[in-house]
Protein backbone atom coordinates (compact mmCIF):
# COMPACT_ATOMS: atom_id res chain seq x y z
CA UNK A 1 0.00 0.00 0.00
CA UNK A 2 1.62 3.55 -1.44
CA UNK A 3 0.99 6.89 -0.23
CA UNK A 4 0.92 9.46 -2.52
CA UNK A 5 0.30 13.40 -2.40
CA UNK A 6 0.28 14.30 -5.97
CA UNK A 7 -1.92 14.31 -8.77
CA UNK A 8 0.73 13.44 -10.98
CA UNK A 9 1.90 10.44 -8.66
CA UNK A 10 -1.78 9.14 -8.79
CA UNK A 11 -2.23 9.26 -12.38
CA UNK A 12 1.55 7.07 -13.08
CA UNK A 13 -0.20 4.31 -10.65
CA UNK A 14 -3.30 4.73 -12.43
CA UNK A 15 -2.06 4.33 -15.84
CA UNK A 16 0.46 1.50 -14.75
CA UNK A 17 -2.82 -0.45 -13.58
CA UNK A 18 -4.47 0.16 -16.58
CA UNK A 19 -1.59 -1.28 -18.84
CA UNK A 20 -1.71 -4.39 -17.16
CA UNK A 21 -5.77 -3.94 -18.08
CA UNK A 22 -6.56 -3.98 -13.93
CA UNK A 23 -9.95 -2.03 -12.60
CA UNK A 24 -9.87 0.35 -10.53
CA UNK A 25 -12.16 1.65 -7.70
CA UNK A 26 -12.57 5.06 -5.64
CA UNK A 27 -13.23 5.45 -2.05
CA UNK A 28 -13.54 9.02 -1.32
CA UNK A 29 -13.01 10.08 2.14
CA UNK A 30 -12.17 12.79 4.23
CA UNK A 31 -9.44 10.58 6.55
CA UNK A 32 -9.91 9.52 10.20
CA UNK A 33 -11.29 6.63 9.05
CA UNK A 34 -14.24 4.47 10.63
CA UNK A 35 -15.44 0.92 9.87
CA UNK A 36 -17.95 2.41 7.70
CA UNK A 37 -15.11 3.53 5.56
CA UNK A 38 -13.27 0.24 5.71
CA UNK A 39 -17.25 -1.01 4.36
CA UNK A 40 -16.59 1.38 1.62
CA UNK A 41 -13.19 0.26 1.11
CA UNK A 42 -14.21 -3.65 1.21
CA UNK A 43 -17.16 -3.11 -1.35
CA UNK A 44 -14.50 -1.41 -3.64
CA UNK A 45 -12.05 -4.46 -2.95
CA UNK A 46 -14.41 -7.24 -3.38
CA UNK A 47 -15.33 -5.43 -7.41
CA UNK A 48 -12.16 -3.90 -8.67
CA UNK A 49 -8.53 -4.93 -9.20
CA UNK A 50 -7.35 -2.15 -7.26
CA UNK A 51 -8.43 0.28 -4.73
CA UNK A 52 -7.68 3.96 -4.46
CA UNK A 53 -8.69 5.94 -1.22
CA UNK A 54 -8.62 9.59 -1.17
CA UNK A 55 -7.90 10.95 2.34
CA UNK A 56 -8.58 15.12 1.92
CA UNK A 57 -10.34 17.29 4.19
CA UNK A 58 -11.65 19.23 1.22
CA UNK A 59 -11.56 22.93 2.50
CA UNK A 60 -14.41 24.12 -0.25
CA UNK A 61 -17.37 21.73 1.45
CA UNK A 62 -16.76 23.52 5.00
CA UNK A 63 -18.73 27.06 5.79
CA UNK A 64 -17.31 30.19 7.19
CA UNK A 65 -18.30 29.09 10.44
CA UNK A 66 -17.71 24.89 10.29
CA UNK A 67 -15.08 22.75 11.65
CA UNK A 68 -12.61 22.87 9.01
CA UNK A 69 -9.10 23.76 11.43
CA UNK A 70 -11.11 21.09 14.02
CA UNK A 71 -12.24 18.45 11.48
CA UNK A 72 -10.12 15.48 13.30
CA UNK A 73 -6.81 13.94 10.81
CA UNK A 74 -4.80 10.65 11.09
CA UNK A 75 -2.78 9.27 8.26
CA UNK A 76 -0.75 6.61 10.37
CA UNK A 77 -4.25 5.75 11.59
CA UNK A 78 -6.03 5.55 8.19
CA UNK A 79 -2.76 4.20 6.14
CA UNK A 80 -3.40 1.50 8.63
CA UNK A 81 -6.97 0.66 7.98
CA UNK A 82 -6.54 1.02 4.55
CA UNK A 83 -3.72 -1.76 4.41
CA UNK A 84 -5.32 -3.55 6.93
CA UNK A 85 -8.69 -3.80 4.49
CA UNK A 86 -6.59 -4.59 1.09
CA UNK A 87 -6.43 -1.13 -0.31
CA UNK A 88 -3.76 -0.27 -2.15
CA UNK A 89 -3.35 3.40 -3.18
CA UNK A 90 -4.35 6.57 -0.53
CA UNK A 91 -3.85 9.72 -2.12
CA UNK A 92 -3.50 12.63 0.49
CA UNK A 93 -2.90 15.72 -1.15
CA UNK A 94 -2.52 19.31 0.84
CA UNK A 95 -5.41 21.70 -0.26
CA UNK A 96 -2.86 23.50 -2.35
CA UNK A 97 -2.24 20.40 -4.61
CA UNK A 98 -6.00 20.63 -5.21
CA UNK A 99 -6.56 24.04 -5.51
CA UNK A 100 -4.09 26.11 -6.91
CA UNK A 101 -3.53 29.80 -6.99
CA UNK A 102 -5.78 31.16 -9.06
CA UNK A 103 -8.44 28.23 -9.22
CA UNK A 104 -11.78 29.28 -10.25
CA UNK A 105 -14.10 26.27 -12.01
CA UNK A 106 -16.39 24.92 -9.82
CA UNK A 107 -19.28 22.14 -10.49
CA UNK A 108 -22.82 23.17 -9.09
CA UNK A 109 -26.32 21.77 -8.92
CA UNK A 110 -29.21 24.26 -9.35
CA UNK A 111 -31.47 20.72 -8.11
CA UNK A 112 -31.17 18.20 -5.34
CA UNK A 113 -29.06 21.14 -3.58
CA UNK A 114 -31.68 23.42 -1.89
CA UNK A 115 -33.32 21.19 1.15
CA UNK A 116 -32.08 18.98 3.67
CA UNK A 117 -28.16 19.78 4.02
CA UNK A 118 -27.98 22.01 1.50
CA UNK A 119 -30.51 24.67 3.64
CA UNK A 120 -28.20 24.76 6.41
CA UNK A 121 -24.94 24.50 4.50
CA UNK A 122 -25.00 26.41 1.41
CA UNK A 123 -21.79 26.18 0.25
CA UNK A 124 -21.46 22.70 1.12
CA UNK A 125 -22.60 20.88 -1.93
CA UNK A 126 -20.99 22.86 -4.35
CA UNK A 127 -17.32 22.15 -2.69
CA UNK A 128 -18.65 17.75 -2.73
CA UNK A 129 -19.52 18.04 -6.54
CA UNK A 130 -16.20 20.32 -7.59
CA UNK A 131 -13.55 18.28 -5.66
CA UNK A 132 -15.59 14.74 -6.68
CA UNK A 133 -15.27 15.27 -10.45
CA UNK A 134 -11.46 16.92 -10.01
CA UNK A 135 -11.23 13.38 -7.74
CA UNK A 136 -12.96 11.34 -10.78
CA UNK A 137 -10.60 13.14 -13.34
CA UNK A 138 -7.72 12.30 -11.31
CA UNK A 139 -8.13 8.70 -10.39
CA UNK A 140 -10.33 7.78 -13.41
CA UNK A 141 -12.21 5.28 -11.56
CA UNK A 142 -14.47 2.76 -12.81
CA UNK A 143 -16.54 2.53 -9.42
CA UNK A 144 -16.59 4.66 -7.06
CA UNK A 145 -18.48 4.01 -3.56
CA UNK A 146 -20.21 6.48 -1.06
CA UNK A 147 -21.93 5.54 2.24
CA UNK A 148 -25.57 6.07 2.43
CA UNK A 149 -25.15 8.17 5.27
CA UNK A 150 -24.41 10.95 3.59
CA UNK A 151 -27.95 10.30 1.27
CA UNK A 152 -28.12 13.25 -0.06
CA UNK A 153 -24.34 13.49 -1.06
CA UNK A 154 -24.68 10.06 -2.50
CA UNK A 155 -27.87 11.04 -4.40
CA UNK A 156 -26.31 14.41 -5.89
CA UNK A 157 -23.27 12.98 -6.72
CA UNK A 158 -25.43 10.30 -8.83
CA UNK A 159 -27.68 12.93 -10.74
CA UNK A 160 -23.99 14.92 -11.35
CA UNK A 161 -22.46 11.71 -12.81
CA UNK A 162 -25.60 11.53 -14.99
CA UNK A 163 -26.35 14.96 -16.00
CA UNK A 164 -22.22 15.20 -17.23
CA UNK A 165 -21.81 11.83 -18.87
CA UNK A 166 -18.92 10.68 -16.32
CA UNK A 167 -17.77 7.21 -17.48
CA UNK A 168 -18.36 5.50 -14.21
CA UNK A 169 -20.76 3.32 -12.06
CA UNK A 170 -21.45 4.80 -8.36
CA UNK A 171 -21.99 2.33 -5.74
CA UNK A 172 -24.43 3.18 -2.42
CA UNK A 173 -23.38 1.40 0.70
CA UNK A 174 -25.60 0.71 4.18
CA UNK A 175 -25.34 2.75 6.92
CA UNK A 176 -22.43 1.41 9.32
CA UNK A 177 -23.62 1.81 13.18
CA UNK A 178 -22.00 1.14 16.70
CA UNK A 179 -23.34 -1.68 18.84
CA UNK A 180 -26.15 0.78 20.78
CA UNK A 181 -27.08 1.90 17.19
CA UNK A 182 -25.16 5.51 16.49
CA UNK A 183 -24.59 5.84 12.84
CA UNK A 184 -20.16 5.85 12.81
CA UNK A 185 -19.10 9.14 11.70
CA UNK A 186 -15.49 10.91 12.23
CA UNK A 187 -17.42 13.66 13.89
CA UNK A 188 -18.54 11.37 16.85
CA UNK A 189 -15.31 11.74 17.97
CA UNK A 190 -16.29 15.58 19.18
CA UNK A 191 -18.92 14.31 21.50
CA UNK A 192 -18.20 14.19 25.83
CA UNK A 193 -19.18 10.94 27.46
CA UNK A 194 -22.85 12.57 28.05
CA UNK A 195 -23.51 13.87 24.50
CA UNK A 196 -22.65 10.71 23.07
CA UNK A 197 -24.97 8.98 25.72
CA UNK A 198 -27.68 12.02 24.04
CA UNK A 199 -26.72 10.95 20.73
CA UNK A 200 -28.32 7.73 20.69
CA UNK A 201 -31.72 9.73 20.40
CA UNK A 202 -30.96 10.26 16.56
CA UNK A 203 -30.61 6.38 15.83
CA UNK A 204 -33.61 5.52 17.86
CA UNK A 205 -36.01 8.20 16.21
CA UNK A 206 -34.86 6.64 12.98
CA UNK A 207 -35.66 3.25 14.29
CA UNK A 208 -39.31 4.99 15.67
CA UNK A 209 -39.93 6.42 12.09
CA UNK A 210 -39.19 2.70 10.46
CA UNK A 211 -41.55 1.36 12.53
CA UNK A 212 -44.44 3.09 11.99
CA UNK A 213 -43.47 3.12 7.81
CA UNK A 214 -43.29 -1.05 8.60
CA UNK A 215 -46.95 -0.54 10.12
CA UNK A 216 -48.56 1.33 7.37
CA UNK A 217 -48.14 4.74 8.21
CA UNK A 218 -48.23 7.29 5.32
CA UNK A 219 -48.88 10.00 6.33
CA UNK A 220 -45.64 12.03 6.47
CA UNK A 221 -46.01 14.49 8.78
CA UNK A 222 -47.62 11.84 11.60
CA UNK A 223 -44.21 10.33 11.09
CA UNK A 224 -41.77 12.76 11.26
CA UNK A 225 -43.90 14.80 13.57
CA UNK A 226 -43.67 11.73 16.37
CA UNK A 227 -39.63 11.13 15.25
CA UNK A 228 -39.74 15.37 16.03
CA UNK A 229 -41.27 14.67 19.70
CA UNK A 230 -38.77 11.55 20.53
CA UNK A 231 -35.86 14.18 20.01
CA UNK A 232 -37.37 17.18 22.10
CA UNK A 233 -37.65 14.92 25.05
CA UNK A 234 -33.50 14.66 25.09
CA UNK A 235 -32.17 17.73 26.35
CA UNK A 236 -28.86 18.06 24.54
CA UNK A 237 -30.43 17.44 21.10
CA UNK A 238 -31.15 20.33 18.91
CA UNK A 239 -33.29 19.75 15.52
CA UNK A 240 -31.83 21.19 12.69
CA UNK A 241 -34.50 19.00 10.15
CA UNK A 242 -36.08 15.86 10.42
CA UNK A 243 -37.56 15.79 6.90
CA UNK A 244 -39.80 13.04 4.51
CA UNK A 245 -38.61 13.46 0.86
CA UNK A 246 -38.80 12.51 -2.25
CA UNK A 247 -35.64 10.62 -3.19
CA UNK A 248 -35.88 11.63 -6.74
CA UNK A 249 -36.01 15.34 -5.79
CA UNK A 250 -34.96 15.41 -2.57
CA UNK A 251 -38.18 17.95 -2.18
CA UNK A 252 -40.54 17.34 1.09
CA UNK A 253 -43.82 15.35 0.13
CA UNK A 254 -46.86 15.06 2.01
CA UNK A 255 -47.44 11.32 1.75
CA UNK A 256 -45.46 8.13 1.54
CA UNK A 257 -46.46 7.47 -2.28
CA UNK A 258 -43.41 6.90 -3.57
CA UNK A 259 -39.66 6.03 -2.84
CA UNK A 260 -39.04 8.49 -0.06
CA UNK A 261 -36.00 9.03 1.82
CA UNK A 262 -36.19 9.58 5.79
CA UNK A 263 -33.63 11.98 6.64
CA UNK A 264 -32.69 14.21 9.75
CA UNK A 265 -29.96 16.33 11.33
CA UNK A 266 -29.47 17.25 15.13
CA UNK A 267 -27.06 19.29 16.91
CA UNK A 268 -25.99 17.63 19.98
CA UNK A 269 -24.36 20.44 22.18
CA UNK A 270 -21.96 21.87 19.13
CA UNK A 271 -21.85 18.62 17.12
CA UNK A 272 -23.63 18.50 14.05
CA UNK A 273 -24.66 14.53 13.54
CA UNK A 274 -27.34 13.17 10.25
CA UNK A 275 -28.81 10.00 9.94
CA UNK A 276 -31.80 8.64 7.41
CA UNK A 277 -33.41 5.73 6.54
CA UNK A 278 -34.65 4.97 2.77
CA UNK A 279 -38.59 3.77 3.14
CA UNK A 280 -37.45 1.00 0.22
CA UNK A 281 -35.24 -0.07 2.74
CA UNK A 282 -37.81 -1.15 5.61
O1 LIG B 1 -18.31 12.20 2.39
C1 LIG B 1 -17.21 12.74 2.50
O2 LIG B 1 -16.37 12.35 3.33
C2 LIG B 1 -16.88 13.94 1.61
O3 LIG B 1 -17.99 14.74 1.43
C3 LIG B 1 -16.24 13.53 0.27
C4 LIG B 1 -17.23 12.75 -0.58
C5 LIG B 1 -14.99 12.71 0.51
C6 LIG B 1 -15.85 14.79 -0.51
O4 LIG B 1 -14.91 15.55 0.18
Amino acid sequence: MKIVKTVAEVREQVRAWRAEGLTVGLVPTMGYLHEGHASLIDASVRDNDRTVVSDFVNPMQFGPTEDLETYPRDLDHDAALVEAHGGDLIFNPEPGEMYHEGFSSFVDMTVLTQELCGLSRPVHFRGVCTVVSKLFNIVTPDRAYFGKKDAQQLAVIKHMVDDLNMPLEIIGCPIIREDDGLAKSSRNTYLSAEERQAALILSKSIKLGMELVKKGETDSSKITGEMTKLIESEPLAKIDYVKLVDLATMQQIPALDRPALCAIAVYIGKTRLIDNFFTEDV
